[in-house]
């Protein structure tokens, strides 16, 4: 039996994602960026920092550390045990919504401890993951009749929490892993598709989802 949802393209249009922001908020990263950087690193730094004692030196060791720091420009890795998180709620997206062709399917939106932090207090803290998984389905036969049935994976969507401050995208980082693929293929520009459309939920920094009502 067909299902009414395996019938779509998976493909991501990002087309008219917003321009990517390369440039860095250098007030907003400063102590970011000094956590980043490694403990070997830092007390080097420091040592030298400390040598020359000179502001300027200061200033050019800090500005330059943005390359050491990992945490906010390595891809969003794969979150290999999602399936063990709570699940803040799911939906359904129905043949007669608009998303249909690229998201038909039910959803479920999943959180780590520290994103379940962040959605009962509506600050998200660093290492925060989220991960909107669809599912495709198919229609319930024989006595399953009129069961609409959880089928494969069709994609992951995932934020995370970075250390970085950008107002642009409140430091989070996105991510999408279609089908059963373990590497996210987002461009940067996709990522600023993702999160230019998340800016408009940042009264909640930048998360549309609630907790269900208990
Ligand atoms: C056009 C706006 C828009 C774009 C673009 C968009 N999202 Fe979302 N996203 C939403 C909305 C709205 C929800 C909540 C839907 C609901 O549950 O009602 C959501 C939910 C999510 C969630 C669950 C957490 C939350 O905010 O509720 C994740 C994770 C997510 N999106 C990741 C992504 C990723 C990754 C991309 C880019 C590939 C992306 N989104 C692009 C609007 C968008």
């Amino acid at each position: 039996m067909p299902s009414p949802f395996v019938n779509a393209a998976t493909s991501f249009d990002a087309a008219n994602g917003p321009l990517v922001k390369t440039q860095f908020r250098r007030a907003g990263l400063r102590s970011d960026h000094a956590r980043c950087i490694p403990t070997q690193w830092r007390n080097d730094v420091n040592k030298s920092i400390r040598r020359i004692a000179g502001m300027l030196m200061a200033t050019a060791v800090l500005g330059s550390s943005a390359v050491l720091c990992a945490d906010t420009h390595e891809p969003v890795p794969f979150p290999v045990d999602y399936r063990s998180w709570p699940v803040v709620r799911s939906i359904v997206v129905l043949p007669a919504s608009q998303f249909f062709d690229k998201r038909g399917g039910i959803h479920h939106y999943y959180a780590n401890q520290l994103a379940m932090q962040g959605y009962q207090t509506g600050r998200f803290p660093t290492g925060s993951i989220i991960v909107d998984e669809a599912v495709i389905t198919h229609k319930g036969e024989g006595p399953a009749q009129g069961i609409l049935l959880e089928d494969a994976t069709r994609f992951l969507e995932v934020m995370q929490k970075s250390s970085d401050r950008d107002p642009d995208t409140g430091g989070w980082r996105y991510q999408r892993f279609e089908a059963s693929d373990r590497v996210g293929q987002l461009t940067q520009a996709d990522q600023a598709h993702c999160s230019g459309c998340h800016r408009n939920a940042q009264d909640h920094d930048h998360v549309f989802s609630r907790l269900r009502t208990q």
